[in-house]
């Protein structure tokens, strides 16, 4: 009896241990689950004008940044918090941050990201439109001082012409290892006609993956190694394409890669994520989507940037007549 009983403890103490470590190291599997920490209904504009596709960036004396798409006659836009409050008011500058053309058609400059190297410069991620053509190519420009003027590399950073050319492109210090790295996205529906999101929805095999480049951490550009795919669209869940890549880590080291999904025209368009132990992946699809119309009273959401040691998020929506403004919230798990 006693035997027995000893047996049976031992064996459960055996399970126990064999079972808790498996338990933990499959908890991801379980999902990771991020919301949007908003209180109250409708979310109102942090910049309420035509300001798409932000990048947040918090300047070392506490005021806050963001740079967006053209609009207005401006390459880059910019703008400002007031105070130290990313929540408080928020102001366009008067300035364009990339005013020369450099290789680009000087018109149609998309979605800048702006990141600190080690020496205090910033270097700039942007899509320029080619000369002679609607697609787009990656450039990588920089600058002193964060509102610029950023002066443009050359030559583009990444330039697939023949796979449609590539936009989006976001950067991505892993504070795990160091390492530095840009994720865009190979602008595979601009291979279409020239409709604002291009012939993609109708085509299954048309491709628009979201790849990972390793750069050097000291000039933000150099390559190193080859890219790796992140993601690739689903038509069935994606629509016409998936976008605007920004990947980010959360306090346990797990690593998540926020994207748009469906043409930015199109009330689907939204924040999705996926999420992965390996930066370099596979990435899993979270279920739901983070933010899509009507949620919070938004319509058609995308285009996410994160910033801060605190989880915040900007982002644009369309806003009326003003175009496609920017929003700003935290989110958590
Ligand atoms: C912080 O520096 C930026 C960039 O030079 C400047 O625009 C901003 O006014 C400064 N903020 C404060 C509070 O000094």
């Amino acid at each position: 009896m006693a035997g027995a009983t000893i047996f049976i403890i031992l064996a459960a103490l055996i399970l126990y241990g064999v079972a808790m470590p498996l338990s933990f190291d499959t908890h991801r599997n379980h999902g990771l689950r991020l919301r949007i920490l908003h209180d109250g209904f409708a979310m109102e504009p942090s910049v309420p004008v035509d300001f798409p596709d932000p990048s947040l960036i918090r300047h070392e004396n506490g005021t806050w940044f963001a740079f967006a798409t053209n609009s207005g006659g401006r390459n880059i836009q910019v703008a400002r918090s007031r105070t130290r409050n990313i929540l408080g008011k928020w102001e366009r500058l008067d300035i364009d941050a990339m005013p020369e053309k450099t290789w680009t058609s000087g018109r149609n400059t998309w979605a800048p990201d702006v990141k600190r190297l080690y020496d205090g410069s910033y270097v700039m991620y942007f899509a320029g439109e080619m000369p002679d053509s609607h697609q787009h190519c990656v450039g990588v420009a920089r600058s002193d001082k964060l509102e610029g003027p950023y002066e443009a590399d050359p030559e583009p950073w990444v330039c697939p012409r023949e796979e449609g050319g590539a936009i989006d492109a976001a950067g991505f210090r892993d504070p795990t290892t160091g390492r530095q790295y840009v994720v865009y996205k190979i602008d595979g529906n601009s291979k279409g006609d020239f409709s604002q999101c291009g012939t993609g929805t109708g085509d299954p095999n048309l491709k628009t993956p979201l790849l990972l480049q390793e750069v050097s951490p000291y000039d933000g550009s150099t390559k190193i190694g080859a890219a790796t795919i992140l993601l690739d669209r689903i038509p069935a869940l994606d629509g016409a394409l998936i976008e605007a890549p920004e990947l980010t880590i959360r306090p346990d080291g797990t690593y998540v890669l926020f994207y748009s999904s469906h043409c930015f025209t199109d009330p689907k368009y939204d924040i999705k994520y996926a999420y992965s132990r390996n930066v370099k992946g596979p990435y899993r699809r979270a279920s739901k989507s983070l933010l899509q119309t009507p949620h919070f009273g938004l319509k058609a959401p995308g285009g996410a940037s994160t910033g801060g040691e605190m989880d915040w998020l900007a982002f644009h929506a369309n806003c009326k007549d003003n175009g496609r403004c920017m929003y700003i919230t935290g989110y958590g798990e």
